[in-house]
């Protein structure tokens, strides 16, 4: 199963020879599926909710024993001492990431952390004051822009600079993006996009971007809510400021459970940043001195503010471990086969029925597609839930399906396709 050399059949023999040669296929074994009339349910929504890993309950259960036979000795004593247990995720998050084990931490939630990083790294002052974002990002990305440029005195009217697709286009063009950058960039504070797109499905170009606005001297930060085990990413050599992402979507750590960031080893030790502070960023040496002065542990780890919750790191281990075992560079290699035979098979329906917003190129977008059906989407949305295939709606009308590779087969998009098929003819 090689990239270039496959050529798409539309026929069910064709899906499961590509899931017979798939060399990732035995993944799949690895997570739990909800069942729907005795059988998996078809799964497409694992960039909302990832699936549960089987060794998650495993170690949830093996920190809470711990905590049962050792009480606070569990801090040092338990089966993964807690007390460096957010450690055990560093190495294996900077390898899904493309990053330094110093540049990346796992803490907190999401949208804490765009605060924390928007704390130190929007710092606006004279005319440098804009966010460049796109319109219509996720809006807790735009009620944090807008709550932190009103905490800097200025209305997010002013402040917030919104990039939109050209008329009759639905997604942005780099070039639109890099030219604005370098038209507005002594007023940019920051840029900020989500990649992958949230509601598109669009994939930005991460280091042209980065490059661009450096040049004009504006920071960079990415939400990557929608990329963190999705894409194949080079965070260190890309060089953004920070980035952000939750780990409940591809990442499978379970619902609402925490978040990572990436600030670039340039800012590892600079201490003049601004930052809001906690204990658990301090230096690791001298925290338990409990001095009054805050002194930050070099890189990502100085922004941690609490002690972190142990149950949820011990299911999200259980997923970064299969992450580091199928690799992300095989994960992407087959997602782009997915993706693409989905996007084969909708171009088979009849004309006019259904049209992706999604980029077709593949270096712009990951295992999602954001489709806009002609005909009754909610109905369709009913049909595909009573025939145990999950995909999910974002309001007025775009059905989203992401063909997930760890656990989503060729089959799967097939009999998607299939109910697609018969909807469009009925
Ligand atoms: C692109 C994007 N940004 C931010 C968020 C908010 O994440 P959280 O609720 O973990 O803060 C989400 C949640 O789905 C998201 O998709």
């Amino acid at each position: 199963m090689s990239g270039e050399a496959v050529r798409y059949e539309a026929s069910e023999a064709f899906a499961r020879r590509m899931d017979a040669e798939d060399p990732l296929r035995h993944f799949r074994d690895e997570f739990l599926f909800p069942h729907h009339h005795g059988e998996p349910v078809i799964y497409l929504v694992g960039n909302s909710l990832g699936l549960q890993p089987r060794k998650a309950k495993a170690n949830v259960l093996e920190a809470l024993e711990d905590w049962e036979k050792l009480g606070v000795e569990g801090h040092f004593r338990g089966s993964h001492p807690w007390m460096p247990y957010h450690e055990l995720l560093t190495e294996q998050t900077a390898r899904l990431v493309g990053a330094h084990p110093l540049e990346v931490v796992v803490m907190n939630t999401l949208s804490v952390n765009l605060h924390l990083m928007l704390v130190s790294f929007y710092r606006p002052a004279g005319e440098r004051r804009k966010i460049l974002m796109e319109a219509g990002a996720f809006p807790s990305d735009q009620y944090a822009v807008a709550s932190q440029v009103r905490f800097h005195g200025y209305s997010p009217e002013e402040a917030v600079l919104p990039l939109s697709p050209r008329p009759g286009e639905e997604t942005l063009r780099t070039e639109d993006i890099l030219e604005t950058i370098e038209r507005h960039g002594k007023e940019i504070a920051l840029v900020l996009l989500g990649n992958v797109n949230y509601l598109t499905g669009q994939a930005f170009d991460m280091a042209a971007i980065t490059r661009a606005a450096h040049q004009q001297g504006c920071k960079v930060g990415f939400d990557l809510a929608h990329a963190a085990g999705n894409l194949r990413l080079s965070l260190h050599d890309d060089g953004p400021d920070f980035a952000v992402w939750c780990s409940y979507k591809y990442l499978n750590g379970g619902p609402g459970t925490l978040g990572g960031v990436f600030v670039h080893e340039r800012h590892a030790r600079d201490k003049q940043l601004p930052r809001f502070q906690g204990w658990w960023g301090h230096d690791k040496q001298t925290r338990f001195q409990m001095g009054p002065d805050f002194e930050p542990t070099p890189g990502a780890e100085g922004w941690q503010l609490s002690n972190p919750p142990i149950f949820q790191m011990a299911a999200l281990r259980a997923s970064m471990d299969i992450f580091d075992r199928a690799t992300m560079p095989a994960l992407r290699r087959k997602s782009e086969l997915l993706t693409g035979y989905l996007e084969f098979l909708l171009d088979r329906l009849p004309p006019g029925f259904v049209h992706s917003i999604t980029p077709r190129d593949p270096q712009q977008r990951g295992a999602h597609l954001s489709l806009r059906f002609s005909k009754q989407p909610q109905q369709l949305l009913e049909k595909l839930t009573a025939q145990g295939v999950l995909c999910d709606f974002r309001s007025p009308d775009i059905i989203r399906a992401a063909p997930a590779p760890l656990y989503v087969s060729f089959l799967d998009v097939y009999r998607f396709a299939g109910v697609l098929e018969r909807h469009a003819r009925d």
